[in-house]
C-alpha cells in the first residue's frame, strides 16, 4: 500500500489562509464515478476501449491494476489516454495476488459485482478507511444471487475473499439504502444471469452504469417509481462491445474551486467542461438558491452526458434549507456546501445527510468537527445538520480522518477564514483529485 494508505502515517499538513481574488480558468479532472466504470466496462467487453479524460488518482488507478489482474490489457497511452483490451462478460481470470482498491468504496463494490458472475476467486481489500466501511449492503444481494462469501472480517468487511459463480439466478431487489454502489454491483452481477435483473431505488441516485452499460451494448429499460425512485430492468448475458469513453470533468472536484470562488471577494472563475447530469447537480441548484452568481454556459452533450462550463462569481449567499430527497444528487458535496453555509447569512439546514456517515470517514460528525474547530455554530439533529453563517469565520485546525473532501473542504474555507484553516493531512486528496493544490494555487487561493 502506498504511505497515504497507512493510518499510521504522519500526515501532510496545509493550510489555507485568507486569499485576495481567485481569477482564471481550470478544467478540474475527469468524473471519478465514469472514470471506474470506463475501466470496469472495458474489462468486461470484447475487444478494445479507448478512453480520453481519465480521472488519474489512486482510486481509479487501484481500479485500472485491478483490471489488469483480472486478465485485461490496460495500457496509458498519454495524460488521462487509457486503453482497455476487455476479456468479454465470461474471460475474467483469478487474480494471483488480493487486489487493493485503497480507499475507493466505488471500485471494490462495483468489482463485486463484476466477479460476481465468473467462476473465479478473488480476495479484495482496501486501506483502514475503506475497511471500516459497510459491504454487507453490497453482499446481501450478490449472495441472493448465487455469490459465495469464503471469508471476510467481522461485520462482512473488508478484507474479503469472493467466489463468483456461473450460474447466478437473476433478482428483483429494491435497495434498501438510496446507493449507486450497491445498484450498480447488482446490475453487474446481472450481466451474469439470465433473464432480468430489476433494481429498485426510492430515491434515483447517480445513473452513469445504466448510462455506459446501454453505450457498451447492454439492454437496460428505465422507467419511474413512486415521487423520486426508479426501476431499472437488465437484460442478462448481454454481448458488451468495447466503446470510446470521453470522461467530462467531476463536477464533486469542481465544487471545491466554485465555492472558493463564490466565498472569496473579487473572483472571477470559469469552470469548463463540468458533466451536468441531473443526479449529480443538486449542489448547483442548491447554491443557486443561496443567491449564488454562477452562470451556465455552452451546455452541450458530450458521449451521452450534458457538460457546460460555469462561470462563477464572488457573491453574498444567505441560508436556505436543502430537502432530504436532493441528498442523492449532491451525496459527495454536503462538506463544501457546509462550507458555504458557514460564509452565508442566516441558517442552512441539510436534511436526510444518513449516508454521510459510511462515506471515507463519519462525514456528518467529520463536518460538524471541523466547524465546531472553525468557530462556526452549528448542531446535528438526527440525521439534519444545521450550520449558522455570518461574515466572519474564524478558523484552525481540522482533522480529516483519512477523507479527501474533508481536507479539501476545509482548505477552502481557509481562503475566506480570518486565522486560516490549517488541515492534518492532504495526502488522501490524490485519490481524488491530484492536481487540487497546484490548480488552486495558480487561482490565486494561498494554501501553505
Ligand atoms: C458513487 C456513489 C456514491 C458516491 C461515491 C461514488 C458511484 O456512493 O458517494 O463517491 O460512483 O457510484 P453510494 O453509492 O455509497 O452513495
Amino acid at each position: 500500500m502506498s504511505s497515504a494508505h497507512s493510518e499510521g502515517h504522519s500526515g501532510t499538513p496545509a493550510t489555507g489562509l485568507r486569499s485576495g481574488p481567485l481569477k482564471g480558468r481550470v478544467r478540474v479532472p475527469g468524473d471519478k464515478s465514469v472514470s471506474h466504470r470506463a475501466l470496469l466496462f472495458g474489462l468486461l467487453a470484447d475487444g478494445e476501449t479507448r478512453i480520453t479524460g481519465l480521472l488519474e488518482g489512486e482510486d481509479v488507478l487501484n481500479t485500472a491494476r485491478a483490471c489488469a489482474a483480472l486478465g485485461a490489457k490496460v495500457e496509458r497511452l498519454g495524460e488521462g489516454e487509457w486503453r482497455v483490451e476487455g476479456v468479454g462478460t465470461t474471460g475474467l481470470s483469478t487474480p494471483s495476488t488480493p487486489l487493493d482498491f485503497g480507499n475507493s468504496g466505488t471500485g471494490v463494490r462495483l468489482m463485486m459485482g463484476v466477479v460476481a458472475g465468473q467462476p473465479v476467486e478473488v480476495s479484495l481489500d482496501g486501506d483502514a478507511s475503506l475497511r471500516r466501511r459497510p459491504m454487507k449492503r453490497v453482499l446481501d444481494p450478490l449472495v441472493a444471487m448465487g455469490v459465495e462469501v469464503a471469508e471476510a472480517a467481522e461485520g462482512q468487511r473488508l478484507p474479503l475473499r469472493l467466489h463468483g459463480s456461473a450460474a447466478l439466478k437473476a433478482t428483483s431487489y429494491e435497495t434498501p439504502v438510496p446507493s449507486a454502489q450497491v445498484k450498480s454491483a447488482v446490475l453487474l452481477a446481472g450481466l451474469g444471469a439470465p433473464g432480468e435483473t430489476i433494481v429498485v431505488e426510492r430515491e434515483a441516485t447517480r445513473d452513469h452504469t445504466e448510462r455506459m452499460l446501454t453505450h457498451f451494448g447492454a439492454q437496460i429499460r428505465t422507467e419511474p417509481h413512486g415521487p423520486h425512485g426508479r426501476r431499472i430492468t437488465l437484460q442478462g448475458h448481454p454481448h458488451l462491445k468495447g466503446a470510446p469513453v470521453d470522461v467530462p470533468a467531476d463536477p464533486s472536484s469542481a465544487a471545491f474551486p466554485l465555492v472558493a470562488a463564490l466565498l472569496v471577494p473579487g473572483s472571477d472563475v470559469l469552470l469548463t467542461d463540468v458533466m451536468m447530469n441531473p443526479l449529480r447537480t443538486g449542489l448547483f441548484t442548491t447554491l443557486l438558491e443561496m443567491g449564488a452568481d454562477i452562470t451556465i454556459e455552452n451546455e452541450r452533450l458530450e458521449g451521452g452526458e450534458s457538460v457546460a462550463d460555469l462561470r462563477v462569481r464572488h457573491s453574498r449567499l444567505k441560508g436556505v434549507e436543502v430537502p432530504a430527497e436532493r441528498a442523492p444528487a449532491m451525496i459527495d458535496e454536503y462538506p463544501i456546501l457546509a462550507v458555504a453555509a458557514a460564509c452565508a447569512e442566516g441558517e442552512t439546514v441539510m436534511r436526510g445527510l444518513a449516508e454521510l456517515r459510511v462515506k471515507e470517514s463519519d462525514r456528518l460528525a467529520a463536518v460538524a468537527d471541523g466547524l465546531a474547530a472553525c468557530g462556526v455554530p452549528h448542531r446535528v439533529e438526527g440525521d439534519d445538520l444545521f450550520v449558522t453563517g455570518g461574515p466572519v469565520v474564524g478558523g484552525g485546525p481540522v482533522t480529516t480522518h483519512m477523507d479527501h473532501r474533508i481536507a479539501m473542504s476545509f482548505l477552502v474555507l481557509g481562503l475566506a477564514s480570518q486565522k486560516g484553516v490549517s488541515v492534518d493531512d492532504v495526502a488522501f486528496i490524490a485519490t481524488s483529485f491530484p492536481s487540487f493544490l497546484p490548480m488552486m494555487r495558480d487561482l490565486g487561493a494561498v494554501i501553505s
